[in-house]
Formats: structure tokens, C-alpha cells, sequence
């Protein structure tokens, strides 16, 4: 069948200027972080692409490493563009990353000049494109000088192959040094990518948000879930299609008894307010403007519907925040605390 877009697709989403750009980012956006790889069918890759664009999601956001095996994600998403999306990159916002492991040797990670303009040969390559409209460094390198990582986002930049540059877990004190560098080259950083969402709190704790909109650069929330934990699904048990019953990064741990308490009273605050938790834990990251877009990911298109639907109603009254912060507790379950702490 061929796909034709829904003509209505601009109708619901609100779309907000990414930082002092003029690029505008819609209010959630999609990642091929999980579900994209080989162990996930095409028809399924392709129906949640298809849903999130119909739905106003015209961000799309990939890594160098998204598989599994790495890249076949950024491979899965050139298809969609060559097939249902053909006719339609103008539409779209699409981004891809390097810094962590992609291939043996020494410069097959971290954050060189040699890695990042390769990494990004390649991932055009793979996504049939000439161009990527933002290319991030995807962690910090304490071993490379910040120079020569920002040297090579302004090269990728200027040679055209990808039109804005974005930095990923970067530290305030970091951000603010990677962000001077560049306006210096004269290429901008538009955004950051840091891992957010109500039970893992480190950008409130950085003051990440501050510094972002001091400095004019715009955001992008990945994981607003924390990986589906933010959702109904855990509070009976693990279901076997969830992510924590696939041994991939959600670590079952994670949801030990208090950290369920606390969710499933969240999900009576979300019920109070006429949302799914889903819904609420969206809202709540984007509640006070300091964050451009929610990243969600999916593995079933109803979940992208699901997470649209968190824009109907993004109001909180002190009433409520106050309540979210007695149940809100910091869990230890930001993978990425590595790069932001160094
Ligand atoms: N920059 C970085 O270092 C970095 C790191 C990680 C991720 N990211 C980006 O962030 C994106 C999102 O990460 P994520 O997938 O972990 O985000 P997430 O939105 O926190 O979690 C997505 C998972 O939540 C569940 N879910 C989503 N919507 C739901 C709904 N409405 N109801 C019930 N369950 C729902 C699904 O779990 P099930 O699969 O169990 O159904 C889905 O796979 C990635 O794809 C990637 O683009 C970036």
C-alpha cells in the first residue's frame, strides 16, 4: 500500500523554536533508539514512523549506533525515506550522533575529528541522504581537546552534510565551554540532548535548563519515560513484550518496590488529571518551557498516539506539582551520568 500522509498532520502539534534558532521542533519527537534494529520487522518500523508523522511528529532522531547490530536503525529509516517518505525530507527533521563504540580500532569511538567525520560519511551513507539536518556529539571525551571535537562539528557543518550542530550529556560547565568554541567558529550549537524525566532529575540538579536558555540553545529530553517505566505497563508485573523482559537496556532492577510505589501513585495523580502516566510524565518535562521536545521512542504505533495525546493538557497547578515532587524521587537509572559527570 502506498502511504499517503494524513492531510490533518499539522492540525494538533505545537511546534516551538529550538533555542534562538529558526528551526522549529515539534513538541515531541520521535527516536529509533530500540524497535529499529534487525530484531524488529519492517512493516512494525514503518507503521510507527508513518503514525508519528501523521500525528505532527516531523523530528526523528538516530545514532550511528541504534541497531541492534549497530547502524541497521539509521539502514531502516533510509528505506522508510526512499519508500513511504519519498517526496517528503523537506518535512522532516532528522538527526544522527556519534561517540560511543561503532567499530573496532581505535577510531571507532569517543569524540576525534578522525571518528565524527567518519561516523557521519557513514551515516549518510547508510540513510541514503546527502545531508542530516543535525548532527550531535553524542557524549563528552574527557582524552579529546573540546576544540577539535567542536572543529569537527563546524567542519561537518560547513561542508554541508549536516545543517546544525548538537552536543548530547554534556555538563553546564562543559556546555557553556563547547558553545563558546563553536559561536567562535562561527557555526552555532542549536541543541542539547540530555537524558530527563521525573525520576531522573540531574538536569534540575546541574542547572542545565538555565544555562540552555541563557545561552540560547534549545533541548531536546530523551528517555521522558525513563524507558516505559513512566507508564501503566510495570504496575502488574513485567509484561513479556516490554522492554524490561528483552534484556536490552532497561534493567528490571530498576523497578524494585519503591520505585513501583512511587510510580503507581504517580499514575493516580495522572488518572485525577484525565492522562495516561505516559501522558503526564511529558507533560511534566515540558511543563515549564526550559525544554524544546520530548524524545519518546515506541514500539507499537498506538504509544506514539498515546504520547501525542500528552499535549491536550500540559497545565499543572502548585497543587499538583507538589504532589508529583513527594513521589517524584530521583532513581538511579541514568546510564548516561558518565558523560555529565566528567
Ligand atoms: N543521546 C543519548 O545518549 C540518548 C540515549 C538514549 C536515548 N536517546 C534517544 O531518546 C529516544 C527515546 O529513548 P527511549 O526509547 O528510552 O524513551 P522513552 O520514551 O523514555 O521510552 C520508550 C519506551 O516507553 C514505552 N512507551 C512509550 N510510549 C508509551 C505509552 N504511551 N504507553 C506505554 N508505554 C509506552 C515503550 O516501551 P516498550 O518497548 O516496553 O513497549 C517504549 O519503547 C531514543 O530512541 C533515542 O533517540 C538518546
Amino acid at each position: 500500500m502506498v502511504y499517503v500522509p494524513s492531510e490533518t498532520r499539522y492540525d494538533e502539534m505545537d511546534y516551538r523554536h529550538c533555542g534562538n534558532s529558526g528551526l522549529k521542533l515539534p513538541a515531541i519527537s520521535l527516536g529509533l533508539w530500540h524497535n529499529f534494529g534487525g530484531d524488529t520487522g519492517h512493516d512494525l518500523k514503518r507503521k510507527i514512523c508513518q503514525t508519528a508523522f501523521d500525528n505532527g511528529i516531523t523530528h526523528f532522531d538516530l545514532a550511528n549506533n541504534y541497531g541492534p547490530p549497530a547502524g541497521s536503525a539509521e539502514e531502516a529509516f533510509g528505506e522508510i525515506l526512499r519508500t513511504d517518505f519519498a517526496g517528503y525530507r523537506d518535512e522532516m527533521v532528522i538527526a544522527t550522533k556519534a561517540g560511543y563504540m561503532m567499530w573496532d580500532g581505535p577510531y571507532g569511538e569517543w569524540s576525534s575529528r578522525k571518528y565524527l567525520i567518519s561516523s557521519c560519511d557513514q551515516s549518510l551513507k547508510r540513510l541514503g541522504l546527502d545531508y542530516v539536518d543535525i548532527f550531535y556529539s553524542h557524549r563528552y571525551d574527557p582524552d579529546t581537546p573540546l576544540e577539535e571535537t567542536m572543529g569537527a562539528l563546524d567542519q561537518i557543518v560547513r561542508s554541508g552534510k549536516a545543517l546544525y550542530a548538537g552536543i548530547s550529556s554534556y555538563n553546564s560547565e562543559r556546555t557553556r565551554e563547547a558553545v563558546a568554541i563553536l559561536k567562535d567558529l562561527g557555526t552555532p550549537c542549536i541543541i542539547h540532548q540530555p537524558s530527563y524525566n521525573m525520576i531522573n532529575r540531574w538536569v534540575e540538579r546541574d542547572g542545565l535548563k538555565d544555562t540552555l536558555k541563557d545561552l540560547g540553545v534549545g533541548s531536546i529530553a530523551f528517555t521522558p519515560l525513563a524507558q516505559g517505566m513512566l507508564t501503566n505497563k510495570y504496575l502488574k508485573g513485567t509484561p513479556a513484550s516490554s522492554r524490561a523482559a528483552q534484556g536490552k537496556s532497561l534493567d528490571p532492577g530498576f523497578l524494585n518496590e519503591r520505585a513501583i510505589a512511587n510510580i503507581q501513585k504517580l499514575n493516580e495523580i495522572a488518572a485525577a488529571r484525565g492522562q495516561t502516566l505516559a501522558q503526564m510524565a511529558l507533560a511534566w518535562v515540558l511543563r515549564d518551557g526550559g525544554i524544546t521536545t520530548a524524545l519518546i521512542g515506541a514500539s507499537k504505533p498506538e504509544q506514539v498516539v498515546d504520547c501525542v495525546g500528552a499535549l491536550k493538557n500540559q497545565d499543572f497547578t502548585a497543587e499538583e506539582l507538589a504532589e508529583i515532587d513527594i513521589y517524584a524521587n530521583e532513581e538511579d537509572i541514568n546510564l548516561w551520568a558518565l558523560s555529565s559527570e566528567t
